[in-house]
């Protein structure tokens, strides 16, 4: 979704808003824009497409000046095109703002400002906003008094970030649902939506609350309640360093990213994982927690979903105690009856994400506990959930997630393990051999990566394919979905995850010659099972593609393809058997010369309905 940057400081504001622009790409974008208060006036330049094209743009224009405003905006209200790009002006271009999220009531408010003279001249929800602003603006003559009243009027999810032409070297901002962070540098200060836009510049960060006012300074941050009152707030150093934002000498961040998975799941272990025991107190769930809980809602979108799909049969399988996954746009609009002695762990990597957010919001409201097993630090989710349990991914750039997946998956093994220790549902010497091999997870992800070179060609014969199918049962059938939608979000090519049971009630009727059929084979009392299935696609004509655990000799002579992975505790081995599945979906989609790393229309972190 769309990227915010504010800057003021002593170097030229449209060098640093474009390279942090450009850390921005990777949430999803469609058009770009900067605006430059310089003295006293404000030069705003903007355009449809991509950052490279208003770099051009910009070459020859004077853009002068060391405080200003930039956004790279992912359409919802108006297409993308050069005025509905932000920064959006006041009619007399002295108000000038960015903006993310969705204004509800524009409508209503551009009705009230038409009343009172004012023009529109484009189809975003923000213009009225900001017009809004620059009517209490022109009342007020005080910028904090201006955006308060303002908020108190816009309903929706939002984030602005405004220059004052009357006000040099300052920029405001306020969030509400959406996030945004302070920078604070020497002599320097920043506003973003997120830390990988301001890494290079400064690790000291404020996080800011829901409708919280910042004003920004050379140096000097501030913050305001909604009285206006000065809010004391504290500092926090962010321990990512720059590089982690970077490509590292990888084609795309997807490959990158895929390669650190190993690192992201030790790390991730390590994080509850001390002195030869697993202590989870630190998030929250203690013995006597663990024992009081009767029920788990793991609440979650996309990919985060699958990992609660892996982690729904784990953990019912180990701990012997309900597990109900959800999607969190459905859980947030559904009366169930709900049990208060419920525990609702929510799985997000960006910790923004709309319906993620508002199903907490709502297990809040049933008096549910909850737990966010999140990556990004300070983010909301991470703040509103009752724990957290920070997941050790680093950033995450390429839209398509990989090691935050995997990162995910080690912390609902963990919480898997314990409670099924505490609840006694499994014995010692049972807890002692998973300790051991969940360590064993990241020199096994490696391993598979060094044999992957061959799915490179595997996948050259899927550049022209229409659809897919991802085939499994239990763990593998969570397993298929995150398979398939690693393919069809950035290969575009259509693919569908299938319980394998369900095959012959409908689906088994779209297999024709050639199309790719992967089947995941990793828990030994399916094999049979789903090599029955493969085996009624293949006879339909399907290429078979397998990812089976070493070991499995089920259709060794049938199979078109197979790939092993290690042996491990089956509990598991959704960790290993994603990783041939991520590749053949980054192969086709390199094969099909597409944009990995930004997949059309999709953002990383989907902060509106
Ligand atoms: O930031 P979140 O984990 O809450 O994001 C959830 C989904 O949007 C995300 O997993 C999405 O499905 C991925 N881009 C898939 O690769």
């Amino acid at each position: 979704m769309c990227g915010i940057l504010g800057y003021t400081g002593d170097h030229q504001a449209s060098e640093i808003l474009l390279s942090g622009l450009a850390k921005l790409e990777y949430r999803g974008y469609d058009s770009a824009g900067i605006a430059i208060l310089d003295g006293d006036k404000i030069k705003v330049e903007k355009n449809k497409g991509r950052l490279q094209a208003l770099e051009e743009k910009i070459k020859d224009r004077d853009v002068a000046g060391t405080c200003g405003i930039g956004h790279t905006r992912w359409a919802t209200h108006g297409a993308p095109s050069d005025l509905n790009a932000h920064p959006i002006w006041s009619d007399d271009m002295t108000v000038v703002a960015v903006h993310n999220g969705i204004v509800e009531n524009y409508r209503e408010l551009k009705e009230k400002l038409s009343g009172h003279g004012y023009k529109f001249y484009s189809q975003t929800d923000t213009e009225a906003a900001v017009k809004l602003i620059d009517y209490y603006y022109k009342q007020e003559k005080d910028p904090m008094k201006a955006l308060i009243s303002a908020i108190k009027e816009i309903e929706g999810s939002y984030c602005f970030v405004v220059l004052f032409q009357d006000h040099p070297g300052e920029v405001w901002g306020v969030r509400k649902d959406l996030p945004l962070i302070a920078g604070q540098g020497e002599g320097e200060s920043f506003l973003a939506s997120d830390v990988s836009a301001i890494l290079q510049y400064t690790k000291q960060v404020y996080y800011l609350d829901n409708m919280e006012i910042v004003q920004l300074n050379k140096g000097v941050v501030r913050f305001f309640d909604m009285d206006g009152y000065a809010k004391p707030k504290e500092l926090s150093e962010v321990t990512w360093d720059a590089q982690a934002a970077e490509k590292g000498g990888f084609e795309h961040f997807m490959m990158k990213e895929i390669h650190e998975q190993a690192r992201a799941v030790k790390d991730t272990f390590g994080a509850v994982y001390h002195s030869g025991a697993i202590n989870l107190n630190e998030i929250g769930l203690t013995d006597d927690i663990i024992k009081s809980t009767s029920q788990i809602y793991i609440i979650a979108c996309g990919s985060a979903y699958h990992v609660g799909a892996v982690a729904q049969y784990v953990i019912e399988d180990l701990a012997h105690i309900p597990v109900r996954i959800e999607l969190a746009s459905e859980f947030r609009y559904r009366n169930m009856p709900t049990d208060k002695n419920a525990l609702a762990i929510i799985i997000s990597q960006s910790g923004e994400t709309a319906d993620s957010l508002a199903a907490m919001r709502k297990a809040h409201e049933h008096g549910i506990k909850t737990l966010g097993i999140v990556n990004v630090v300070g983010s909301t989710i991470a703040r509103e959930a009752d724990s957290v349990f920070y997941t050790m991914a680093g950033p995450e750039i390429s839209v398509a997630t990989t090691k935050a997946y995997s990162a995910q998956l080690i912390a609902c093994y963990v919480i898997a393990m314990q409670f099924a220790k505490v609840l006694g549902t499994i014995d010692d010497e049972k807890y002692e051999s998973m300790l051991t091999e969940i360590q064993k997870l990241p020199e096994k992800i490696d391993a598979i990566l060094d044999e992957s070179g061959v799915l490179k060609r595997v996948a050259a014969r899927f550049v022209n394919a229409k659809n897919a199918f991802y085939l499994g049962r239990n763990i593998d059938y969570a397993v298929a979905m995150e398979g398939s939608l690693k393919m069809k979000e950035i290969s575009y090519l259509h693919s569908e995850a299938i319980a394998a049971g369900e095959m012959k009630h409908g689906p088994i009727s779209l297999i024709e010659k050639g199309m790719l059929v992967a089947g995941i084979m990793t828990q030994s009392n399916l094999y049979q099972k789903i090599a029955s299935n493969m085996l009624e696609a293949k006879s339909r004509g399907g290429y078979i593609f397998i990812v089976s655990t070493r070991g499995c000799e089920a259709l060794k002579d049938e199979a078109d393809f197979i790939f092993h992975i290690p042996e491990t505790d089956e509990h598991f081995a959704a960790s290993l058997a994603v990783i041939p599945l991520q590749l053949m979906g980054y192969y086709v989609a390199v094969a099909r010369k597409l944009d990995v790393d930004k997949p059309r229309n999709l953002a990383k972190s989907v902060t509106v309905e």
